[in-house]
């Protein structure tokens, strides 16, 4: 499918395929996409980071190629490698049969047969149906050489493999970078972007995002979830609940067949929202209860 024409367009297709944004997320990833400049994602955990990539390819009809970051993360293992395992067993055969012509083995060892595509070769591959979207997901957990290594790869979109040659990307992919914020990403990789801190959404926005992934949870059950988790979320804890967490306890209380928030149920169910012994301590018991009051009261009429 083509670029959507509009931001409105923009924002109708990610929510057809399931992701609620707003206005400026919208603008975002329409400029992106309209000028071809890759997006850099930066929030907290459990925000729908990821997510946006994952529900662009769905609405464009792309391939979804992920390269997941870690600490270590080298070119090698993000690019291409050879398939070493499978050029011992071609050596050892052909050295079995008597027909080891060396160059003619070299040159087949080293040929497409025995190349391990990584994503980033992947996402330079032509697709009959567009450019793929290229999701480079959590990039401050690499280091600083491999963010160096990845300017120059977002610049020019090809990769040389010295036996092979250079190979380009036909078309650019879609590119989306996300991170945590656990470092700051070098200045001269952001300035290739553009740039969006993905916030906790508002009230109404997190009930219409727990409608859309959780269609089962009753109104009012949604509405309490989601307002006991917005007032969690001013509280001085360690890690704060993200979307992700208040889906997932949506679907812990629907499988409770809980009705009605209470302050036990709270209490019982509060590993699905804080992952942290000294949070849940600090919130189990009557400050669960204080929240919860708090939380109603904001949902009454007038
Ligand atoms: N705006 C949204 N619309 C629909 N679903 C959403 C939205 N935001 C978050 N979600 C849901 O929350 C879950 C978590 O989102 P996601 O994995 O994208 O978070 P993240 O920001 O990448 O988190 P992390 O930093 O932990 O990787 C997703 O599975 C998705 O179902
Ligand atoms: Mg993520």
């Amino acid at each position: 499918m083509n670029n959507p024409a509009t931001i409105d367009d923009v924002q109708k297709l990610l929510s057809e395929a399931g992701y609620v944004c707003g206005r400026p997320l919208a603008t975002v990833v329409f400029l992106s996409l309209k000028l071809g400049r890759p997006l850099f994602l930066e929030g907290e955990a459990g925000v729908g980071k990821t997510e946006i990539a994952k529900a662009l390819a769905l609405m464009l009809g792309r391939r979804l190629i992920r390269l997941q970051c870690y600490e270590g993360l080298d070119a090698a293992s993000a690019v291409y490698e050879w398939n070493f395992p499978a050029q011992m067993i071609a050596i050892r055969t052909a050295e079995a049969q008597g027909n080891a012509d060396r160059e003619v083995l070299q040159r087949e060892l080293f040929g497409p047969d025995y190349l391990v595509e990584r994503p980033l070769l992947q996402a330079m591959r032509p697709d009959e149906h567009g450019a793929p979207v290229l999701l480079i997901d959590e990039l401050d957990r690499t280091d600083e050489p491999f963010e160096a290594f990845l300017l120059e790869a977002l610049s020019d979109f090809q990769v040389t493999i010295p036996e092979l040659g250079t190979i380009k990307a036909p078309e650019p992919p879609i590119v989306i970078l996300t991170s945590n914020r656990t470092r700051e990403v070098h200045d001269a990789l952001k300035r290739r972007c553009l740039y969006h801190w993905v916030d906790y959404p508002d009230f109404a926005r997190e009930v219409e995002i727990l409608h859309a992934r959780e269609p089962g949870v009753a109104e009012t059950l949604s509405r309490e979830i989601v307002a006991f988790v917005q007032a969690l979320r001013t509280e001085d804890i360690f890690k704060k609940p993200g979307v992700a967490e208040t889906i997932d306890w949506a679907k812990c209380l629907l499988a409770l067949d809980v009705v009605d928030l209470s302050p036990e149920v709270i209490s019982d169910t509060l590993g699905a929202i804080l992952k942290y012994q000294d949070d849940i301590a600090k919130i189990q018991g009557s400050e669960a209860a204080r929240l919860l009051k708090d939380a109603k009261a904001t949902l009454e009429p007038g």
